[in-house]
């Protein structure tokens, strides 16, 4: 055995194997975080998994490529798969548990409830483009939570407004847990990391830090209280003459994602989705 190889995490593809393995956490009393991923995992799912380390005892990831958040158009039978290196990523971040069911398992032969979340999940944002998104998130990660039993469950402020809306479901459901946000981790130029952006060609990638560039000139530019209005038609004339078909460039209230029309109307988040070539990127930053 070399010496410095770490131990794989234990892998449960049943709930039955799931149980046993929480069980005797649960009964110890032990802090269990959960950290929800699609695998593919690259820097920003291994910071949420070392957060989680640093926050509880036992570490679950959850591993499952989720069918009722793509619409039919969508990348789910191209999502890259990459099981057996998000496995040895997992081991050297100390997880100890790998939680990775089949879509059998998730939603067996005459599964019909969905959650239909509002509020945040309505904000005319993700939701306008992809409008069977959060129903789906919404209803894996409340089988997630009650299927692992989590005290905490780590999500990334990549996906500004799944977080606000996974938190939103978490409190009016009275789930017993926190849900926690974590900052985005982004590459050297800016660029946040998402599994996605291995679509991108040479030219794609040198073309998409733009996002994040504009999203930083355009905070700047509202903190100095320019017009909202104007600061982001300037961004999305950047965007759009960078190559990109831009979905949206928003500032919104940073917790309800409601409109706002200046910075009085409290803090503000903003809010990005574009396409270059065939790869949809989004992005947000804090004002
Ligand atoms: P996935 O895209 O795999 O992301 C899993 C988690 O990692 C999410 O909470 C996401 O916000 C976070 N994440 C992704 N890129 C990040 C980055 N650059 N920095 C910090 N965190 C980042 O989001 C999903 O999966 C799914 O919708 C899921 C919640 C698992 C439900 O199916």
């Amino acid at each position: 055995m070399v010496a410095n190889m770490a131990k794989r995490p234990t892998v449960a593809r049943t709930i039955s194997a799931l149980r046993r393995a929480v069980a005797p956490w649960r009964e110890a009393g032990e802090r269990i975080a959960l950290v929800p991923t699609m695998g593919a995992l690259h820097d920003g799912h291994l910071k949420l998994v070392s957060e989680a380390r640093s926050r509880a005892k036992r570490v679950v990831v959850s591993i499952f490529v989720n069918p009722t958040q793509f619409a039919p158009h969508e990348d789910f039978g191209s999502y890259p798969r990459t099981f057996d290196s998000d496995l040895k990523a997992l081991a050297a971040a100390k997880a100890d548990l790998v939680w990775a069911p089949t879509a059998a398992v998730m939603y067996p032969e005459g599964f019909a409830t969905r959650i239909a979340p509002e509020g945040a999940a309505l904000a005319g944002l993700e939701d306008k483009f992809r409008p069977h998104f959060f129903g789906g998130v919404c209803t894996v990660v409340a089988k997630l939570f009650l299927q692992v039993t989590p005290d905490i469950a780590m999500f990334g402020q990549k996906d500004y407004q799944q977080l606000r809306v996974v938190t939103q479901m978490a409190k009016d459901l009275d789930l017993p847990l926190k849900v926690v946000g974590i900052p985005t981790v982004r590459e050297k130029d800016g660029l946040a990391m998402s599994s996605r952006n291995a679509y991108l060609s040479a030219d794609e990638r040198a073309k998409a830090p733009t996002l994040h560039r504009v999203l930083k000139a355009s905070a700047a530019r509202i903190k100095k209280n320019e017009a909202i209005e104007r600061v982001l038609r300037d961004g999305r004339a950047e965007i759009a003459s960078a190559g990109f078909a831009l979905d949206y460039l928003e500032a919104r209230h940073a917790l309800t994602l409601a409109p706002v029309a200046s910075r009085k109307d409290g803090p503000i988040r903003l809010l990005v989705a574009a396409k270059i070539g065939k790869t949809r990127l989004i992005d947000n930053l804090g004002v």
